[in-house]
């Protein structure tokens, strides 16, 4: 008994070094815990508000970033079901948050697709061309899909391809037209001058004396030959009081020709002082005409010209059955056929307008105009 009470006295003495060591420990684990509890904790717990909170501003901020995303972005849940859209996608779809839609209401073909990611898809909606990526989450909580307007790279493209064919069908008319005129050349060589030339030669053969006036004429032949096929050759000119004379004629050969009956006025001044104008409507009203003999069934077409101090105005008129609409659309100039097309490109050119009205079995107008400048 004894020797346990001066063992527990001597066991809390300082001198004792397990004492003093378990004391040390104490301390130094009290110590630990405090700085643990006091500064170690809560500067990991603001650390992580701190990221916390710049996770939220990031997400926030991203939010409202695809609020004001001018492109549609729709978040579905795993079943399909409209989970948010940004302003941009309730302009397209106005009642897709009212109701709880699923996106195969509003987009049906796009989630039968098996690549979404990379690749996008085309989506027409109401006239307009999206093209449309799908990207899910990694755990599949949600699905972002983003739409992007490429409606005017898409008419962009269009009316570039309707330009290449028409310049390739350009240059194809050019080159049969060429070909036309080299084989034109050919046989008036050959056929008259050649034989009028044969002729000359074979008289000064047997020359006899009453052979020389022959001879004489047979030369003026060729001389006036040569002069019709250079004539012919000459680009035509139509100004001054030309363009009146020359349409005159037109309307009369064509009224004849083709025996629907067609009237002609010239108002105005009779002088046309732009001869690239001039030619313009001479060119244009030939294949309006053309087109009333080829396609109208009209009984009656008329060309009037006013010739202004300001302007020149051209109306070519007929009452056939009118320009089926896959050809006519005053706005749309993409549906424009050849001939169509190229008077609308000849009168831009030179800083005129067309506009063309029809009706089916009412007949044609087309309307063109020209300011003079200054
Ligand atoms: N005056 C018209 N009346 C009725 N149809 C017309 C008339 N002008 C043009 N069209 C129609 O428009 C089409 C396009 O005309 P156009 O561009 O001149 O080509 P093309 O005469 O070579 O067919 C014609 O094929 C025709 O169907
Ligand atoms: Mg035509």
């Amino acid at each position: 008994m004894n020797n346990i009470d001066t063992y527990t006295k001597f066991f809390f003495t300082f001198e004792n070094p397990t004492f003093v060591a378990l004391i040390v420990s104490v301390l130094v684990i009290g110590t630990v815990i405090f700085v643990f509890i006091k500064v170690i904790f809560p500067l990991q717990k603001s650390f992580v508000t701190a990221q916390h909170k710049h996770l939220l501003e990031k997400a926030e901020l991203m939010a409202l970033f695809a609020e004001m995303d001018p492109d549609p972005l729709i978040r579905i849940d795993s079943q399909g079901l409209i989970i948010h859209t940004n302003e941009a996608s309730k302009k397209i779809f106005p009642d897709i948050v009212q109701e709880k839609k699923n996106i195969d209401e509003i987009l049906p073909d796009l989630m039968n697709r098996t690549n979404f990611g990379e690749v996008p898809s085309i989506e027409k909606v109401d006239e307009r061309i999206y093209s449309v990526l799908v990207r899910p989450q990694l755990d599949n909580s949600f699905t972002n899909i983003y739409m992007h307007d490429i409606t005017q790279i898409k008419n962009y493209e269009y009316t570039l391809e309707t330009y290449k064919s028409r310049l390739k069908s350009f240059a194809e008319r050019l080159d049969s037209e060429n070909e036309q005129l080299k084989k034109t050349l050919s046989s008036e060589l050959h056929d008259n001058i050649g034989q009028l030339l044969i002729l000359v030669k074979l008289k000064l053969a047997n020359m006899e004396k009453h052979h020389a006036s022959e001879i004489e004429l047979d030369v003026d032949s060729v001389y006036h030959k040569i002069r019709e096929i250079s004539k012919n050759l000459r680009p035509l000119e139509f100004k001054d009081e030309r363009l009146k004379m020359a349409m005159q004629t037109l309307v009369q050969t064509v009224s004849v020709n083709s025996q629907i009956a067609g009237s002609f006025d010239f108002l105005g001044e009779d002088v046309v002082t732009d001869p690239k104008i001039g030619l313009c409507i001479y060119r244009v009203v030939q294949e309006a005409l053309n087109n009333i003999m080829k396609h109208s069934g009209a009984t009656e077409f008329s060309v009037q010209i006013g010739n202004y101090s300001d302007k020149i105005n051209v109306v070519v008129s007929d009452n056939g059955i009118g320009i089926p609409n896959e050809y006519y659309s005053s706005k749309e100039f993409k549906n424009y056929g050849t001939g169509l097309f190229s008077m609308k490109e000849r009168i831009e050119n030179l800083g005129g307008n067309i506009k063309i009205n029809s009706f089916p079995q009412e007949g044609t107008t087309l309307f063109i105009e020209f300011y003079k400048r200054g």
